[in-house]
């Protein structure tokens, strides 16, 4: 009997679940792996040296193409002329491939003479929904948050160190970030906050250029230099969606937020 698949149906589901890449034709059950006889073992083995091999020019080419498009948004920065304009080309820039599963770009909103720049990895699922920062449950804890330290929304400018939803909400390669980095240094340029708030260690080690875990980088008062060497003091923190899963680390981001408090009063 035929059945009937819904071959769409799978893919978004695979798409959703965060698959954006195919390694063969048929599924492995890597559980069933111990079972192999050693031969078949070796086999493989030579298998997967020689796929390997056939991949290597096609990691040449990635490498060649995120060169050629972090050129490529660099010069975009640095011809924008204001925040308006930067939204814009962002909108308009193809060089990140995660544009193309994405149904918005969201660029970062708010306060354009804000104190307090906050910066998310990137867009979840409602973001990606709404075209805009920090929309969905995470959201809602930041502004939260936010409250308990006398700020509003309004008060703050948000952004995420990609404007594309990466599928299934995986952590962004690091070549997507050298992509997308020139879009948010220039959104910093633009908005030339007092302090900046780093939620979660994808967006501190971003932009500080670092590999340090969040739970070592958080509380710290920190420094972002931007290209004209101008020093902006930095907090990093835990991210709000991480904060959902580990209710026992809200105690931490509380001090973080009232130690932010204290030093957006400082004159
Ligand atoms: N998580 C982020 O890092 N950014 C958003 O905008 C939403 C969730």
């Amino acid at each position: 009997m035929e059945q009937n698949f819904d071959m769409a149906g799978l893919l978004e589901w695979y798409i959703d679940a965060g698959v954006d890449e195919v390694c063969g034709d048929a599924p492995v059950l890597s559980i069933c792996r111990s079972k192999e006889k050693p031969e078949e073992k070796a086999l493989e083995s030579v298998a997967v040296k020689t796929a390997a091999a056939a991949v290597r020019p096609a990691i040449t080419t990635l490498a060649q193409t995120t060169t050629s498009a972090c050129k490529n948004a660099r010069e975009l920065c640095e011809k924008a002329q204001n925040l308006a304009e930067l939204k814009e080309m962002v909108c308009a820039f193809e060089g990140c491939a995660l544009k193309f599963n994405a149904k918005s770009t969201v660029f970062g909103a708010g306060n354009l003479k804000a104190e307090l720049m906050i910066i998310g990895e990137a867009p979840g699922a409602d973001e990606d929904r709404l075209g805009a920062p920090f929309v969905g449950r995470s959201g809602h804890l930041l502004e939260k948050m936010l409250l308990a330290i006398g700020l509003k929304r309004e008060d703050v400018y948000i952004t995420n160190v990609l404007p594309w939803r990466p599928p299934g909400n995986r952590t962004p390669t690091d070549a997507e970030v050298a992509v997308c980095l020139p879009f948010l240094k220039r959104q910093i340029e633009f908005i030339k906050p007092k302090i900046i708030l780093l939620l979660g260690g994808s967006a501190a080690n971003a932009l500080l250029d670092n590999a340090e875990s969040i739970s070592r980088l958080r509380g710290r008062w920190l420094e972002y230099i931007m290209a004209d060497k101008t020093p902006i003091t930095a907090l990093a923190s835990f991210h709000p969606a991480y904060l959902l899963r580990n209710s026992a680390q809200k105690a931490k981001a509380w001090s973080d937020f009232l130690r932010l408090m204290k030093k957006l009063k400082e004159n």
